[in-house]
């Protein structure tokens, strides 16, 4: 009887702790989620993009625009094997996936897809996080059926929206803090702000033609975020001048694209550029913001260059996956970023220092193409020193 009546009152009181023990685990969960991320000890940040998987339903999907010869033996299970080569090559330290993660007409089962999609990354056990594009819903799932699965993954920092937000357009708009590295006076600090956000996918709006946009709400969730970012970064301890960079992962490009030729871009249009018919704006939302140093995107698969406008560099990743369309002879590619911490004068860490980015081939050797500096932070000190001595 005694014993029973301890079991009663242990499982009582299990039983009113859970729901406590259950939320502390999730706030936990969520913690980590936005503050997971960091620099090492090498004082190196490297991101991989994957732009456009347009996965589907494996090893019976064939490959689109590949040379004649390689029709037989190509299918999605040759994206998987690019992923799997690009982890091993650049070992990078987080994965963002710019959306059209499958395509979503032709998977028979859009759970299984997405889950096949990204088994590279959650093996590799290495942090990523994706977006959507405009093809990721065109399955049984939803677009917010698509986040939620994504967000599921027990190896992703996706989120489905922000917490602090009641109204957002969109799934799957969030932030992710790079703390700098440990032991050092930017421990608590982010060194370098990631935002994701939702592009959209075909207007809703029966006036207005073709693709999604960024909205006004996002850009008011966006605006808050790189502010309260800013702020916890300019004051004590370690408080600096200015503001982290940012870099901004969607999918569908800005019209903002079209503005370059090849004379002031690194690497090729060979395709117009397939943003929104209208322009939400967000670009010079980015500019005002002041801490973007970078936006990059998908969607057009023949595309894959970077060029800098108001000093934003807009970089498009290229094609990736092999059920997208593409050019045969063309290679699919994938785009890395690379931030760098500068010395302290104490020999410890301190902020990022510059961002580089290169792209990589699915050729035989995974070539290293177009390696070019985006942002250094002398430069961006010395360029406005000079505004303020000038006439
Ligand atoms: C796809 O993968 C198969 C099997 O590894 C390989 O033989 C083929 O060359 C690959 N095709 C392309 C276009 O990379
Ligand atoms: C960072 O935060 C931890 C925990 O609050 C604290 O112990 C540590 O001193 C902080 N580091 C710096 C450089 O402020
Ligand atoms: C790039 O160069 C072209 C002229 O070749 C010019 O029209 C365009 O404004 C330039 N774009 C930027 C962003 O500097």
């Amino acid at each position: 009887m005694g014993h029973f009546l301890t079991t009663v009152v242990v499982v009582v009181v299990v039983a009113a702790l859970l729901p406590i023990l259950v939320l502390a685990a999730a706030k936990q969960h969520r913690d980590d989620k936005t503050t997971r991320l960091r620099f090492g000890g090498g004082g190196q940040f490297k991101i991989l993009q994957v732009a456009d998987m347009h996965y589907a339903n494996g090893k019976t999907t064939a490959c689109l625009d590949v040379l004649p010869a390689q029709m037989a033996t190509c299918s999605d299970l040759n994206t998987t094997a690019f992923i799997q080569r690009m982890i091993q090559a650049e070992k990078p330290n987080f994965i963002v996936f710019t959306g059209d993660n499958i395509y979503g007409f032709d998977a028979t089962d859009g759970a299984k897809s997405l889950d096949a999609a990204f088994a590279p990354a959650i093996s590799s056990n290495i942090p990523w996080a994706a977006v959507l594009g405009n093809h990721d819903q065109e399955s049984d799932l939803t677009r917010e059926g698509v986040m939620k699965h994504i967000v599921g993954y027990k190896s992703t920092l996706s989120q489905l929206n922000p917490s602090d937000q009641d109204v957002i357009d969109g799934f799957g708009n969030y932030n992710l803090e790079v703390g700098g590295v440990q032991g050092t006076g930017f421990e608590n600090k982010s060194v370098l702000n990631l935002y994701f956000l939702d592009s959209g996918d075909y207007s809703t709006v029966p006036s207005i033609r073709g693709y999604g946009w960024i909205k006004l709400s996002q850009q008011y969730w966006f605006r808050q975020t790189s502010a309260k970012l800013k702020k916890a970064y300019m004051k004590k301890p370690q408080a600096q001048k200015t503001p982290a960079p940012g870099l901004v992962y969607f999918h569908i490009p800005l019209p903002e694209f079209a503005r370059f030729d090849s004379s002031n871009f690194t690497g090729v249009r060979q395709e117009g550029i397939s943003s929104a018919s209208v322009n939400s704006g967000f670009f010079t939302t980015m500019v005002e913001a002041g801490d973007v140093k970078a936006a990059f995107t998908g969607h057009d698969h023949l595309n894959d260059f970077c060029g800098k406008l108001t000093g934003i560099n807009l970089c498009y990743a290229g094609g990736f996956g092999y059920h997208a369309y593409g050019k045969a002879g063309w290679d699919r590619r994938a785009r890395v970023v690379e931030a760098t911490l500068e010395k302290t004068e104490t020999g410890g860490w301190g902020a990022v220092k510059s961002i580089k980015t290169w792209k990589r081939l699915d050729d035989q050797h995974l070539s290293t193409i177009d390696s070019q500096v985006l942002w250094t932070k002398s430069s961006a000190g010395a360029r406005r020193k000079k505004h303020i001595g000038g006439p």
